[in-house]
């Protein structure tokens, strides 16, 4: 009997204990980020793929840290402590109190391993063994655990490395360190694995073996090596990077999304781009960005935490940052900065401009240089331009200030009042010629040259 579909319910464990020393980092090692997000919530993300009843995850080494970003992360993650890692086994332990009562089947992760993809997590879940493990075949199996399977493919028990003899060190089949067990089962085995082993710590390894040991069936699912692809040091966390860029480029074009030049637009985990949108060249997107379908994004854009919507424009050489709302057919420049403001419908800002704290009704237009002045030192003001508005170049809107619809300000006008609806707001002052005063000038200032070359 091959793979069939067993429908349960799932918890996922995901161990996150561990130091990563040769991260050399005072941030704990499932903190570090690929894809603008902690590699632990990829991991979250994997899990939550799942649908499942609970997620635990095992946290030692920067515990309240890890915690505190897991929280952020996923709310529904429980945390459990293991304040000494004795061990993948012994990390595993520490997560059960948290499932009393659960009886379905329990899927444990690594926090540092962000590639295991949905589908192969399906597969594991839907086995029909009693224990499931993913395995690959290793390029080179290094110092991998390895999977001693029998002629059926059956799983007899995994070996780690430094237990492993010359024949058995032969084996190129290897551990992923992902498992899925029934948790009743779990539970029974997992007191009695020991750490009588090279390592002295209590392998989650062993529970294949003692499963088949009590008459339980063990079986391997495998998958490409690149989904096992953990990450231990710098190099290693660029080389992930590299790798989860590359493939949202791939998944980006597949999904009808234009990149120009795919090899330099660097996307999040959490980004989403609709059919038909553009992306220009050089163009990074921080965590929490959407673009609907159509929208264009020219050449050199930082974008985050913002939504634009159908039809819009942004760019060349804009950034948008959290709080950005651009609606239907708004059209942002180069040089324009946005934080936490709402462009209605048709906004156009041209050019070198900073919206902050805002909420510009539909059809305005923001002249060139306009600032919105939304910190006075100690405190964030709001500005509110109203629909169809005329912001004047230059224009600085010391806030707490509004501009009513249809109203306009004055070229270099300092507005530090509300403009009525419908009013022109002038805040300069007036404009006067001194006749022949310009050209007296210069020539004083050639006058004063010439004496200073003399000397
Ligand atoms: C483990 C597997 C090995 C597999 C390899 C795949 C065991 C005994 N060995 O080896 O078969 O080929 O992963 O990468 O499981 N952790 C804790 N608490 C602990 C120890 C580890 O939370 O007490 C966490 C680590 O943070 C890490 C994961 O478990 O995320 C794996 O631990 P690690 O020490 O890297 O295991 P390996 O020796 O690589
Ligand atoms: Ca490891």
């Amino acid at each position: 009997m091959s793979e069939q579909t067993k429908s349960q319910e799932i918890a996922v464990v995901i161990l996150a204990a561990g130091q990563g020393s040769r991260m050399k980092s005072d941030l704990p090692k499932v903190l570090h980020k690929v894809g603008a997000v902690p590699m632990v919530g990829h991991a979250l993300a994997a899990a939550r793929s799942l649908d499942p009843a609970h997620i635990v995850v095992v946290t030692g080494h920067g515990a309240e840290q890890v915690g505190k970003a897991v929280g952020k992360l996923d709310e529904t993650a429980k945390i459990a402590l293991q304040a000494e890692q004795l061990g993948t086994g012994h990390a595993v332990a520490q997560a059960l109190p948290l499932l009393d009562g659960f009886d379905g089947r329990v899927i444990v992760l690594y926090g540092d391993t962000p590639f295991i993809s949905e589908d192969t997590l399906a597969k594991l879940t839907t086995h029909d063994a009693d224990v499931v493990v993913l395995g690959f075949e290793a390029a080179d199996p290094g110092r991998y655990g390895r999977l001693m399977t029998d002629d059926a493919g059956n799983l007899l028990r995994i070996v780690e490395f430094k237990d492993a003899d010359e024949t058995t060190r032969a084996i190129r089949l290897c551990n992923s360190g992902v498992m899925a067990v029934d948790a009743a089962l779990l539970r029974q085995l997992i007191d009695r694995i020991g750490n009588d082993n090279a390592s002295g710590e209590y392998y989650l390894t062993d529970i294949p073996g003692l499963a088949r040991d009590n008459g339980h069936r063990a079986a391997v699912v495998t998958c490409q090596e690149a989904e096992t692809l953990g990450v231990n040091s710098r190099t290693e966390l660029a080389r992930a990077e590299a790798i989860f860029q590359a493939r949202r480029r791939i998944e980006a074009l597949e999904e009808g999304i234009t990149l120009t030049a795919p090899e330099t637009v660097f996307f999040s985990l959490d980004t989403h781009i609709g059919r038909d949108a553009i992306i220009g060249p050089n163009v990074i997107f921080g965590p929490g960005v959407t673009v609907e379908s159509g929208a264009e994004i020219l050449g050199f854009c930082h974008l985050e935490g913002c939504h634009i919507s159908t039809g819009a424009t942004v760019g060349p050489f804009a950034r948008l940052r959290p709080g950005a709302e651009l609606g239907g057919d708004v059209h942002v420049g180069n040089f324009v900065e946005i934080k936490n403001s709402v462009l209605d419908e048709g906004v156009k800002v041209g050019h070198l401009t900073y919206l902050g704290d805002a909420h510009i009704g539909e059809r305005t237009n923001i002249g060139a240089g306009t600032v919105t002045c939304n910190y006075d030192g100690v405190m964030k003001h709001r500005t509110e331009i109203g629909a169809e508005a005329f912001i004047g170049s230059d224009t600085m809107l010391v806030a707490p200030v509004k501009v009513g619809d249809h109203a306009m300000t004055a070229s270099g006008s300092v507005i530090t009042e509300d403009v009525p609806p419908d009013a022109l707001g002038v805040g300069r002052a007036r404009q006067t010629n001194k006749a022949g005063l310009a050209r007296r000038i210069m020539q004083a200032l050639r006058e004063q040259k010439a004496k200073k070359g003399q000397r």
